[in-house]
């Protein structure tokens, strides 16, 4: 028995299995608006037997992007566009998931497919970032640090796109709380220096990203919600592992239903040792610890690691980014390395599946 290919319920939902596409930047929008390269790219992926698709990182403003290419959510226009390519995600047997997140400090970038770095001027489409204080991410433009006008109208924005997610159909919301950008910056004390509820104690740097788990809760109670965390900053005196679980065990508490579990991001000078399942070590912490769901990721390229990792009990699920992107039927393939006959080939691709498969 394969636990990789055991369906997995997540809060309301139920995925057909573990393996899932992580989020992953296309950099390919219009205005916020997804297009024909994104329902290729995700409703593949759905075809090649994942049990949860999640989409980019969707901004929840205009503001909130990383770069001016990224998908939003911030109006019923960007809802409208998505749902053809939710209603293919779906119709292929998977879930379909939406990361909702906002950049922070480090919004306002330079699309990596233009082949420039670095801050986006304003006079080519540029913006002011903001952030939980005015300390810049080395390279980057200062922030504006966020009045507690500008705190509300982020939670209001989460949960507006949390509400349309519901009305379009997706299945999943994931809201992104790691990787540097604004509820990490919260939560780590390397970028917030506040000296107000928002700042200094865990409870407070946890104060936005808890109240917005509250709020999409609410907006989308039929949902499966999930956070990504960044669990360690690798760099002195950051977010830690421990933190993070803590953190974890709150949200839970407000109706998070599993947390996706990466590292790093917050900082320039950070020093990531990766390799293969190079964060799965804090998956596994954060489940321990808080007795909560959690996803691993960070190159877990095979079946065989991967079923590893859940017969361990370091993770409940896996997600994966890279290993889609070389092999977008990467869960057919790797039914087919455990030898587990799954029922959700697609018809069309039925002669490409192993006799031996079959006979298990
Ligand atoms: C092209 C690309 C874009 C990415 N964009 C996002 C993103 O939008 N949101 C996010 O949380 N992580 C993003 N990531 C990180 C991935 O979700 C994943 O955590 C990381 O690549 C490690 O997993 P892997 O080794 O399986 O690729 C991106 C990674 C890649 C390669």
């Amino acid at each position: 028995m394969s636990i990789l290919f055991s369906p997995l319920a997540v809060g309301p939902k139920t995925a057909r299995n573990r393996l899932w596409v992580s989020p992953m930047c296309q950099y390919s929008a219009i205005d916020g608006m997804p297009q024909e390269w994104h329902h290729v790219h995700l409703a593949q992926f759905a075809s090649g037997g994942a049990g949860i698709v999640m989409t980019e990182a969707t901004a929840v403003s205009p503001e909130g992007r990383i770069s001016p290419d990224d998908t939003g959510m911030w109006s019923d226009a960007h809802r409208d566009a998505w749902a053809p390519i939710v209603a293919a995600v779906r119709a292929r047997g998977a879930l379909a998931g939406i990361q909702l997140a906002h950049a922070g400090r480090k919004a306002s970038t330079s699309s990596p497919l233009n082949g420039q770095r670095g801050s986006v001027p304003r006079e080519h489409g540029g913006w002011q970032t903001v952030a939980p204080s005015a300390i810049p991410f080395e390279g980057l433009a200062t922030p504006v640090a966020l009045d507690h006008d500008g705190i509300d109208r982020v939670v209001e924005d989460f949960a507006a796109a949390a509400r349309r997610a519901v009305e379009v159909g997706f299945d999943v919301v994931e809201v992104h709380a790691a990787h540097g950008y604004l509820l990490h910056e919260f939560l780590s004390p390397l970028s917030n220096h506040r000296d107000d509820e928002y700042g200094g104690s865990l409870e407070n740097r946890a104060r936005l990203v808890l109240r917005i788990v509250s709020a999409v809760r609410r907006a989308a109670p039929d949902l499966a919600l999930l956070v990504r965390f960044s669990a360690y900053d690798w760099a002195d005196g950051g977010f830690t592992p421990d933190e993070t679980a803590t953190v974890a065990t709150w949200a839970a508490e407000r109706g998070a239903d599993l947390f996706d579990i990466s590292s790093g991001g917050l900082v320039a000078h950070q020093r990531l040792k990766t390799g293969p399942g190079y964060q799965v070590p804090f998956a596994a912490h954060v489940r321990r610890t808080a007795g909560v769901p959690v996803s691993a990721v960070g190159m877990i390229d095979d079946a065989a690691q991967a079923e590893a990792i859940l017969e361990a009990g370091d993770a409940d699920a896996i997600m994966a980014g890279r290993e889609w992107l070389r092999d977008p039927h990467y869960a057919l393939r790797a039914s087919i390395e455990l030898g587990v006959d799954i029922d959700y080939w697609p018809a069309q691709y039925l002669r490409a599946r192993p006799a031996r498969v079959r006979a298990a």
